[in-house]
């Protein structure tokens, strides 16, 4: 009986082993970010490949690296491991989250021999077969309503080549992007904005709604004046030309006007 319940396990182990094969790309969360199974290292060890593991973020079409994310945009995320020993087998798994450690915008069109998968509610990129270059990428298209910084998460291997989890070597990564809201609702509004008339008299109207303005005269010296709803009283203003400075909570702009 104690027997047959070891051979049991053993076949049961086996099967395990089958079922997690890792050469054709894991098919669970092992990519190292918060809240995942662990990375490669929790199996493959034993080997001096000197693995290292490097993400490389352009915005798509470009080759200019980045280090943040604009709304509603696609870049290509680049996964490059390299060995300083001899790996013919290099694998990997890569994921994009947010703050809250959940997935965010949506990933597509691997390259380098590589998939996306599901798990652990989260969209994985990964080696579909042991890779000689270590070199893949994929596109990720930013949510539209962005949060705030992202982070791209990798793990990979530099492999002996074995077919086994022995004698290899991992490593892991990761790069935040913070959000860059400079274009989009941003240039919108500063290429919006608007006085008129101008020159002005006694009144002069805004096109946007800020939350706060100032008027600075040419020698430097802020003006005191009123803002209602969007017209600010410019009554008290001597005839001359004046900086209207506005903000509107998000970003901020200046714009030259007259008063005669
Ligand atoms: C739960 C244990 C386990 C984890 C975690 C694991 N692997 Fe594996 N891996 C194996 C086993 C067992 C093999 C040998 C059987 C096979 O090829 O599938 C293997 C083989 C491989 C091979 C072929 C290695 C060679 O020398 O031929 C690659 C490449 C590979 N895994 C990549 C990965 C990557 C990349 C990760 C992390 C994202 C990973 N594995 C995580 C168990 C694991």
């Amino acid at each position: 009986m104690k027997k047959n319940y070891i051979i049991l396990s053993a076949g049961i182990l086996a099967g395990a082993i089958v079922l997690m094969s890792s050469s054709s790309g894991r098919n669970d969360d092992r990519t190292g970010a918060p809240s995942s199974n662990g990375n490669c290292s929790n199996c493959h060890s034993g080997g001096t490949q000197g693995t290292t593991i490097n993400i490389g973020v352009t915005e798509k079409g470009t080759v200019v690296p980045v280090s943040s994310y604009q709304a509603g945009k696609t870049y290509t995320v680049a996964i490059v491991i390299t060995a300083s020993g001899l790996s013919p087998a290099k694998g990997f798994q890569s994921t994009i989250l947010d703050a809250t450690n959940s997935k965010t915008g949506t990933t597509a069109n691997t390259t380098g021999g590589s998939r996306i998968i599901s798990a652990n509610n989260r969209d994985i990129a990964v080696q579909s077969s042991a890779s000689l270059t270590g070199i893949w990428s994929y596109e990720w298209t930013a949510p539209v309503n962005p949060t705030g910084t992202v982070t791209v998460y990798a793990a990979g291997i530099a492999a002996n080549g074995n077919f086994g989890d022995n004698g290899d070597m991992g490593a892991t990564t990761s790069k935040a992007l913070t959000l860059d809201a400079s274009t989009g609702v941003r240039s919108n509004m500063a290429s919006k904005f608007q006085v008129y008339p101008n020159p002005c008299g006694d009144k002069l109207q805004i096109s946007g709604n800020v939350s706060s303005i100032s008027v600075i005269d040419l020698a430097g010296r802020v003006q005191e004046v009123a803002l209602t709803k969007q017209v600010i009283d410019t009554k008290n203003l001597m005839p001359g030309f004046y900086f209207l400075k506005w903000h509107d909570g998000q970003t901020s702009g200046t714009v030259k006007f007259q008063k005669i």
